[in-house]
């Protein structure tokens, strides 16, 4: 087996490559190897000898190809690099009579692509003997024929070529003829008798010999024709060609049946001995499927299908016969030229599809590579590309071309091209064709998810059921698949301390938001949460959007009353003055209400009293003012049940109770007990005023210390003494604030208290903390001993006993 590889970068190549400076390497590998090698014959190691690292040559989907995209006759085994034979090779009938038979090949991988030429070198083997046209050469030689005269044979084909043609003929011994040997321009030999001694065909009717042709092969080949020659009477002129050599032109394609050129003969001889026929005396097995000659004309007709591609030039010998055998001969040669008939063909060798949306500008996507069978001008080819696609083409090494991109490329605008490459070659009238490339484009998550809306809001009325949906979010993208599917969540975080998991679930897939337990307006009006929306890539995109919850109110609060003290635990008793006249203020009763707006808008009612006429309560302040003046004949005791009700839907109410004595003397208070605790004995009254005097000095001086305390801790509610209704801080809830909806909550209690300030100046004043029950100064107020108590429940009595403050606030403290 003759190997040679060798790497051989013609300096052509290399000229071409560094000037163009592109990325396939294009090295040239060049092998020689003999005809008919067996199948899976190595052939080299291509990856040692190209310099690749075998081991990726899997990786990298090295693969053989052929330029043409015809049958393959070698393979690359995959995990070696060795090139292998995968057909076994005919040098005949690959390349017949041309003197160089090579195939070309091309290696091709990919990541990144490559392109290496491998140039086969096909070596001749002996393997076909040498034939002659037919298995008897007829001659017919006049008797006259003079000693010297030339009999050309037919000449001996061998399908193989060079050193493995035919090389030589020999001669059977005779007494008659030698044989002299001459070379054809297409390097063919051929035979002709001589004739040495004159015939006599007196003496020797026929002479039969033998010839040999043998070839040069190791072992050589040969083959055997016979000789018969007929010795003929007198005939004294030969045949003579108006020209030595015919040459003739013929485009390719021509129709059948042309002629192709017309050779001539003259005989001087009259009669049969002057009658010329015409046959090829020496044309190859392909030539004479192509032509024919007119036996009595010499027309040269063509009758095969003449292809410039599969051959340019044609030679053959042709004799001239006269009537009586004698024989001359010419050489017709003739020339094919090309005509455009063959298209450029596109072949494409390599294409990354799909290809990542996110390839830069000038990312090689495939190789093409452009064929035309023609030659000259008609073989120049030029390759476009359609205009709308962000792809160009660029020539690359020889007919090679790359595809690449011209700018980015966008899955969610265009995912697939048909990109249509047209080759046209230069011949007139031009060729061309074009082929489709089919390239798709594939996802990189380039989109993070976009939400429908920059924010969402959504209002949730207080009290919702735990788990009710309350909006639902949703955010698009694009991109495909798991690139494109969103998930939502939550953005972790705290409304006033407490995280927002324990306000509000996200259902992942759908976006809906569900409220996680039930709101309470009067602890949290409104909130904000961060929702995020996800998508499935990797890495994932994000993005995130603010959702607002407004809780709104209902009316889930009944007012509350602050004063008087709520019925049951306390009762309040003013005075009136015996003299008060219509339109005096006598007392206000202060509700709040925790809801807000129309839910905590509160009016007042007298429902029930003991003289209809003659209390009146502002509807909305809760100002309590005499209606008419006053007369002797109104009963001392008056009461009052009011009630108090919010503007809600429905509306919630509380009702107080309020007790009034007309009196202008303390002394007259004894009685007031009787208004609530009947069964109280008249006897108690002298006690009462005893313990009242006591008790008013003591207290005096109590409350002297108390203010003087209280001025220096400044820590107790402050008290009003100017003579307007005073309503000490402490009345109101700790951290009463108006919160805006926007936010944070400063405490878990809020509330809008709707007060009726707007009374004008009272002659009362209240000196005492609604909810300061446990002061030690109550405490210290013990009943008077004349204020006899079998009740179990003892009343502590208070009063300022003064004309500086009119009011008596009764305590009624239950000791169980
Ligand atoms: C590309 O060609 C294929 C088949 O020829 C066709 O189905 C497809 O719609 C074409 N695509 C574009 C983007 O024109
Ligand atoms: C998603 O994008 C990544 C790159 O960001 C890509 O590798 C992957 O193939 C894409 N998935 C799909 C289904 O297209
Ligand atoms: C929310 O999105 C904005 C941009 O839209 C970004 O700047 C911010 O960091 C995101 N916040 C979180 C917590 O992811």
């Amino acid at each position: 087996m003759l190997k040679m590889g060798s790497f051989v970068c013609a300096s052509m190549f290399c000229f071409v490559f560094f000037i163009l400076a592109l990325p396939p390497s294009l090295g040239d590998v060049s092998y020689s190897i003999p005809e008919e090698m067996k199948r899976g014959s190595v052939i080299g190691n291509i990856a040692k000898d190209l310099g690749l690292d075998a081991k990726r040559l899997s990786a990298r989907n090295a693969r053989i190809d052929t330029e043409d995209g015809e049958s393959h006759s070698v393979d690359i085994n995959g995990n070696t690099g060795d090139l292998i034979v995968s057909e076994s090779i005919d040098r005949e009938e690959l390349c017949g009579r041309r003197a160089s038979c090579s195939l070309k090949y091309e290696l091709v991988l990919e990541n990144p692509l490559e392109l290496h030429r491998i140039v086969l070198q096909i070596q001749d083997i002996n393997d076909n003997s040498p034939q002659f046209p037919n298995e008897v050469i007829k001659l017919e030689i006049g008797e006259s024929a003079d000693k010297g005269a030339r009999f050309p044979l037919d000449q001996a084909h061998d399908a193989d070529i060079g050193h493995n043609a035919v090389q030589s003929y020999t001669l059977q011994k005779n007494e008659h003829f030698a044989l002299a040997v001459h070379t054809n321009t297409d390097g063919g030999k051929y035979g002709e008798l001589v004739l040495e001694n004159e015939l006599d065909r007196e003496e020797q009717k026929e002479v039969t010999l033998l010839l040999t042709a043998a070839d040069g092969g190791s072992p050589q080949r040969s083959a055997t024709v016979v000789i018969h020659v007929t010795v003929l009477d007198a005939n004294d002129n030969i045949p003579v060609f108006n020209q030595a050599v015919y040459k003739v032109s013929l485009p390719e394609n021509s129709p059948l049946g042309a002629v192709v050129l017309t050779v001539s003969a003259t005989d001087a001889d009259e009669g049969a001995n002057g009658q010329v026929t015409y046959e090829f005396s020496s044309i190859s097995v392909k030539a004479a499927k192509l032509f024919s000659i007119e036996r009595e004309t010499g027309e040269i007709k063509l009758i095969g299908s003449i292809d410039y591609e599969d051959g340019s030039f044609y030679e053959m010998r042709i004799q001239a016969k006269d009537g009586s055998g004698l024989v001359s001969g010419t050489k017709v040669m003739i020339e094919i030229t090309d005509v455009n008939d063959n298209a450029p063909v596109i072949f494409l060798k390599s294409l990354n599809s799909p290809i990542p949306e996110s390839a830069l500008p000038g990312t090689e996507v495939g190789i093409i590579n452009v064929q035309d069978k023609d030659s000259g001008a008609n073989r120049q080819v030029r390759c476009s590309i359609q205009q709308n696609v962000p792809f160009k083409l660029t020539p690359s090494i020889k007919n090679y071309y790359s595809l690449v991109t011209t700018g980015e490329l966008d899955r969610e605008l265009v995912t697939d091209y048909n990109i249509t490459i047209t080759a046209t070659d230069e011949g007139s009238p031009p060729l061309s064709s074009s082929k489709t490339v089919q390239l798709s484009v594939s996802d990189v998550n380039d989109n993070p998810p976009v939400f429908d809306e920059q924010s969402y809001s959504a209002s949730v009325a207080e009290n919702n059921k735990p788990d009710s949906s309350v909006l639902s979010v949703s955010a698009r993208d694009p991109d495909w698949r798991q690139n494109g599917t969103v998930f939502y969540s939550l953005l972790s975080g705290e409304i006033s301390g407490v995280p927002v998991s324990s306000f509000l679930s996200v259902n992942g897939d759908t976006g809906v938001i569900h409220a996680v337990r039930s709101f309470d307006y009067e602890q949290l009006r409104s909130f904000k949460v961060l929702v995020v929306a996800r998508d499935n890539g990797s890495p994932p995109l994000s993005s995130n959007v603010t959702v607002s919850v407004l809780i709104t109110d209902e009316n889930d609060n009944s007012p509350q009353i602050l004063y008087p003290a709520p019925t049951g635990n306390s009762f309040m008793t003013e005075m009136v003055p015996k003299a008060a006249h219509a339109g005096s203020l006598v007392s206000k009763v202060i509700a709040v209400d925790a809801d807000s707006g129309q839910n905590a808008w509160l009016s007042y009612q007298i429902v029930k009293s003991t003289d209809p006429g003659l209390f009146t309560i502002g509807v909305h302040s809760g100002e309590i003012r005499v209606q008419r003046d006053i007369s002797e004949s109104d009963a001392m005791k008056q009461n009052l049940v009011i009630s108090v009700k919010d503007n809600g839907q429905p509306s919630l109410s509380a009702t107080c109770a309020v007790y009034l004595l007309i009196s202008d003397n303390l002394a007259e208070v004894p009685q007031l007990k009787d208004m609530s605790y009947e069964e109280n004995n008249s006897k108690l009254t002298s006690y009462l005023i005893i313990a009242l005097v006591s008790v008013s000095t003591f207290f005096l001086t109590f409350i002297i210390l108390m203010v003087a305390v209280r001025f220096c801790r400044r820590r107790k509610p402050r008290l009003l003494f100017d003579g307007t209704v005073a309503i000490p801080s402490a009345y109101f809830p700790p951290n009463y604030a108006e919160v805006e909806g926007a936010g944070t909550l400063r405490s878990s209690y809020n509330y809008d208290a709707y007060l009726t300030t707007g009374s004008r100046t009272s002659d009362f004043k209240f000196v005492r903390s609604y909810n300061d029950v446990t002061m030690a100064a109550d405490q210290t107020l013990k009943r008077s001993p004349n204020e006899t108590s079998e009740q179990e429940c003892g009343n502590e009595g208070e009063s300022t006993g003064s004309a500086l403050v009119n009011r008596i606030h009764f305590y009624s403290l239950c000791s169980s």
